[in-house]
């Protein structure tokens, strides 16, 4: 095998690029590396010193098939030779409503759908509020602890994490609730599920009457697996209970599948875990993988409810965007990538079991399909988070060799987002580097 890490890390080039974006780009755009790319291929990162590192977080789970498929370029290339941007709002183009079409059909429930497309995870979200207002005619929003759903006002006000995301940005959106949502790893009246579910349940029930009526509330928006906050993965009669109290109130269900989406979690959706048909359904990161695009998909009704140019925005849907999001499709469904992500989900999730009981630090191994992560802690017992181990490990990896990344409430997660067509000896790869990483800070 030839050597893959050639220089310090980071090399020279990418050091000096690092001190112009110190100069040019403010603190708050955040990287987890200091390394500069100069290419992307399938699962492998090249840095602009030669070096190259196996991608274990695929720009934030956008490659989901891949960095660079030769179909996703070829298709972007094609489009820019015949035309970059008309906007959908002056000159509409096919490629934006086969898509819409696509999603309508791949997307969970069986009823007639619409899709709308923007250009950011956060966009879908506000996107899917306003239209659950307008169809509701009802403002209330409400979203889970531990939640994550973008950086705009209206998202940062749904998002559950106040550091760094939100800390000195307010005043919050109005009308936007938190419930809780569970974190079996760290409960803390019981360890049995079934009792967490039942009191986190009634405790929606409960709002209605503490904090607004359900005549106020116009939708519930729920990731299927927490993703910032740390892969937890809530049970199915969680989920489904939930649905069933909107339906009984006439509150509107929006599955936000921004990070979850297009095979993520050994299923094309997360929602098909838990039987659940949302009535809108908020998509991005992969769906275009790397061209920035979002879309909302919903009941067709709910979809109409606001009238002709109450939607939309210059950039949304771009036509670059909608033909790599064909293309990644045609990818997922001629490379069986479904199939793909359970096998894959199998692999990871009994590599990281072993690492569980090999390390006292890794405390929960948890996660839907490929979608997985580790939590640490300093102590099995106690729980205390080990955000700063998880902080080292990250880096560790990064400088051998290998993309990871962190997340969850304390920072004491390690989560990782590989592309799903990721081949069998690049992921070995980088489970060696990550045990190493393991071996050399956390060994007891
Ligand atoms: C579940 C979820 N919703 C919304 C967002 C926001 O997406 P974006 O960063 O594209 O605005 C993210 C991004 O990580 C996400 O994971």
């Amino acid at each position: 095998m030839k050597e893959r890490i050639k220089t310090q890390i980071p090399g020279v080039k990418s050091k000096l690029l690092h001190e112009r974006r110190e100069e040019a780009v403010p603190r708050g755009p955040y990287h987890v590396t200091e390394i500069y790319v100069k290419e992307a291929k399938g699962s492998t990162v090249v840095d602009v010193d030669g070096n190259e590192y196996i991608d274990f977080a695929g720009g934030i789970g956008i490659q989901n098939i891949g960095h660079n498929h030769p179909k996703v370029v070829q298709a972007i290339q094609k489009q820019a030779s015949e035309f970059i941007h008309t906007s959908f709002h002056v000159a509409p183009y096919e490629s934006y409503v086969e898509l819409a079409e696509r999603l309508n059909k791949k997307t969970p429930g069986n009823f007639p759908k619409k899709t709308m497309f923007a250009n950011s995870g956060a966009e879908a979200v506000e996107n899917a509020v306003k239209i659950a207002r307008k169809y509701t005619g009802k403002s209330g929003v409400i979203s889970f602890e531990r939640g994550y759903h973008g950086r705009t006002l209206l998202t940062m006000s749904l998002t559950g994490k106040l550091k760094p995301y939100k800390h000195g940005f307010g005043p919050f959106a109005n009308d936007t609730y938190k419930l809780p949502f569970p974190y079996y790893y760290r409960s803390d009246y019981t360890t049995d599920i079934n009792k967490i579910d039942e009191v986190l349940l009634s405790k929606f029930q409960e709002f209605f009457i503490s904090e607004a009526a359900a005549d106020e509330i116009a939708a519930v928006i729920m990731e299927p697996v927490q993703g910032e906050g740390g892969f937890i993965v809530p049970s199915k009669t969680f989920v489904q209970g939930i649905k069933k109290i909107c339906e009984e109130n006439n509150v509107l269900f929006i599955a936000d599948e921004i990070q979850t989406g297009f095979c993520r979690t050994g299923k094309m959706f997360a929602m098909e875990h838990f039987e659940i048909e949302p009535d809108i359904i908020t998509m991005s990161k992969s769906l275009a993988a790397g061209m920035p695009l979002s879309a909302v998909t919903g009941r067709a009704e709910v979809m109409n409810a606001p009238e002709v140019g109450q939607l939309g925005g210059t950039f949304g849907g771009s036509p670059l965007a909608c033909v790599a999001g064909l293309a990644v499709l045609d990818v997922i469904e001629e490379e069986n990538l479904v199939k793909k992500s359970e096998q894959l989900g199998e692999q990871i999730q009994k590599k990281f079991h072993e690492m569980k009981s090999k390390f006292e630090v890794i405390g929960d191994v948890r996660g839907l399909g490929p979608m997985c992560a580790m939590e640490l802690v300093t102590d099995p017992i106690t729980k205390n988070p080990a955000d700063k181990l998880t902080a080292e490990i990250v880096r560790y990896c990064w400088e051998n060799g290998l993309f990871a990344l962190s997340a969850g409430m304390y920072g004491n997660v390690l989560r990782f987002l590989p592309p799903v067509t990721i081949e069998k000896d690049k992921l070995e790869q980088g489970f060696k580097i990550l045990n190493e990483a393991f071996l050399a800070l956390a060994a007891k």
